[in-house]
């Protein structure tokens, strides 16, 4: 393999970081599972604009690779090598009353966290039986959930288009043909092994073997953020207890994306803001000062509609999980507070 081009336009941190002297040192090393350096930064070469570029095989690429994750990781996280990552996952440590009781804004409320089975592979580098054990033991245990967690597993194999594209387009299921994925080697083996798991409400959702082997979501119209983040703590332990969780000290847990890592988390509300949205640069000095992301209604890579927005945190390394809620929590009151007074 010889050092990737890339466009000279590309701003991707695979291209600022993936010197000649970095690549020189990692070209040849492979991970336990076989994983390599060119497979981390493909979806980075085939798609040069990318914002981050590269995929971890398995936990053991965040070590083996690391002249290359961790300056993504602290210029994406502010996180650095020395330290360790805090999780906090207490309900009562949020101070997030809905900040928009009259549903004024606020068209709904979702928070997702990443998580893999502890001992396997990621997704770039996973086979695929052992992709299609993970949906097992997932969908195992998703079956034992009771109460307000009881639900239905459906496999995207034999799944309808019309289904597929209903439950996409209502915001509940991930997207076909995704291009980064793709060259992640993360669409190997499509539709087979994944699904969704919801309850009857769709409050309490699950993604089985797409970016990562599990997305685990909370979501519900309105603004009721504690709400939101209650039910997926309890969702999480439920889990927990039947799947065990790739976890790092340093890391926090082990995620496909460097961006991912620590919480996991993202926490977002779809929300309306027409007026701020004519003034983009006070839109965006709000956002940045709150450790905020925009994304489109359609989530990564979509655009806005009729001046609704996906706000979430940013930063998911070296928070804890009460505190990327609260980033959000803090960001989308500065926001409305900005609609308010136009
Ligand atoms: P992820 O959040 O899993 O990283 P995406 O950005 O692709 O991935 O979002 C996944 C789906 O969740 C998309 O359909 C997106 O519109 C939807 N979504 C995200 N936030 C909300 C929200 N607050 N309310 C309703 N749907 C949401
Ligand atoms: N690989 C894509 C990029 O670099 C997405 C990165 C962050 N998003 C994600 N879904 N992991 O632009």
């Amino acid at each position: 393999m010889t050092y990737p081009t890339f466009p000279s336009d590309c701003t991707s941190m695979l291209c600022r970081f993936l010197t000649p002297e970095v690549f020189e040192a990692l070209k040849d090393k492979k991970t336990a599972n076989g994983f390599t350096l060119e497979q981390a930064i493909n979806s980075g070469v085939v798609n040069p604009d990318s914002g981050i570029g590269v995929y971890a095989g398995d936990e053991e690429s965040y070590t083996l690779f690391a002249p290359l994750f961790d300056p993504i990781i602290e210029a994406y996280h502010g996180f650095g090598k020395e330290q360790k990552h805090q999780s906090d996952l207490n309900p009562d440590h949020l101070n997030a009353p809905n900040p928009d009781p009259e549903g004024e804004f606020i068209l709904s409320t979702r928070i997702r966290v990443g998580r893999n089975v502890a001992g396997l592979p990621l997704g770039p580098a996973i086979s695929k039986s052992q992709r299609n054990e993970v949906e097992a033991s997932v969908v195992e245990g998703l079956e034992s959930m009771t109460g307000a967690l009881e639900g239905t597993y459906y496999p995207l194999l034999g799944m309808s288009k019309s289904v597929q594209e209903q439950l996409i387009k209502d915001h509940f299921l991930f997207k076909e043909g995704d291009r980064f994925l793709e060259a992640a080697g993360l669409n190997r083996d499509w539709p087979e092994g994944r699904g969704i798991y919801h309850n009857h409400d769709k409050t309490f959702l699950v993604w089985v073997n797409e970016e990562d082997e599990m997305r685990i979501i909370s979501m519900q119209p309105g603004g009721d953020i504690k709400e939101v983040f209650t039910r997926l703590v309890t969702a999480i332990n439920a889990i927990g207890e039947k799947v065990p969780f790739a976890f790092s000290e340093h890391l926090g847990y082990i995620t496909s994306c460097p961006t991912n890592l620590g919480t996991a988390m993202r926490a977002s509300v779809h929300i309306a803001l027409p007026k701020l949205a004519r003034d983009m640069d006070a839109f965006k000095a709000i956002t940045e000062k709150y450790h905020l992301q925009i994304r489109g209604i359609h989530g990564e890579h979509s655009e806005s509609e009729g001046g609704v927005y996906d706000i979430s945190n940013r930063r998911r390394l070296g928070i804890t999980e009460v505190q990327a809620v609260q980033d959000m929590y803090d960001g989308v009151s500065a926001l409305i507070a900005a609609e308010k007074a136009l």
